[in-house]
């Protein structure tokens, strides 16, 4: 059986004490074991190298048509384009994450906003944007500090919906969300990631797997 090609995107700045690339550990080897499928992981590190921040030739790009686009911005597209052929080679795209101020960090709104192309990635219609990117399931670790995907809700979530309209709008929209929270008032926080993984893991991955991706845990 093919192997399945999985795009990675860490995005914590922290390294061995990161509880988002810790929970990672923790789900997707799990998780790719019950998938039954080899999986082929590119990793985009972005936490630890960040892409560079988009260029004005880059904005200006944006408001041409692509073809007109391309002939005079070519070389400042050239990032982007390569991060859209890294996407779309993929089979499945994971996203590990800590929650920042709220929403997601600022180096995977980079991210976002370099794959995010009219013409290319979506088309504007009289409904709306539409995707052009073939939907493929997305799975989002994410842990925070605080009190974050609760009810009552004690932070305002502007992660989940954020994630779930910026993604549709480039057609991804099979996205599983998982986390880990109130980390920063842990005495182990690792070791708390590990429990809320293996828990996740027992309850709701199965679920994922299949056709229902609005899988949570307290
Ligand atoms: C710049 C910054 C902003 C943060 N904002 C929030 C926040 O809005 N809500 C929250 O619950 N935690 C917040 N945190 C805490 C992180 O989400 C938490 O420490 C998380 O476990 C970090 O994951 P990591 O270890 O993978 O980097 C913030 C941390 C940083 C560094």
């Amino acid at each position: 059986m093919n192997r399945l090609k999985l795009l990675m995107l860490d995005c914590s700045p922290r390294r061995d004490n990161s509880t988002s690339r810790h929970f990672t550990q923790h789900l997707l080897p799990a998780m790719a074991a019950r998938l039954g499928r080899e999986i082929q992981i590119t990793r985009r590190d972005l936490g630890a190298e960040p892409l560079p921040a988009i260029t004005e030739a880059y904005a200006e790009s944006l408001v041409l048509p692509a073809d007109v686009a391309k002939e005079r911005f070519g070389a400042a597209l050239s990032v982007s384009d390569g991060l859209i052929r890294e996407l779309d080679e993929a089979d499945m795209l994971w996203i590990s994450t800590p929650v920042h101020n709220f929403t997601v960090p600022a180096v995977l709104k980079n991210w976002i906003d370099l794959v995010v192309r009219r013409d290319v990635t979506f088309t504007t219609t009289e409904r709306g944007k539409v995707g052009l990117l073939r939907d493929r399931p997305t799975f989002v670790a994410v842990t925070a500090g605080g009190a974050m995907f609760r009810e009552p809700s004690l932070q305002p979530d502007f992660f989940r919906p954020y994630l779930r309209a910026v993604l549709g709008v480039i057609g991804l929209e099979d996205i599983t969300f998982m986390h880990a929270t109130g980390l920063a008032f842990a005495d182990e926080p690792l070791a708390v990631v590990e429990t809320k993984a293996a828990q996740w893991l027992r309850e709701c991955e199965p679920r994922a797997m299949s056709a229902d991706n609005t899988s949570s845990i307290a």
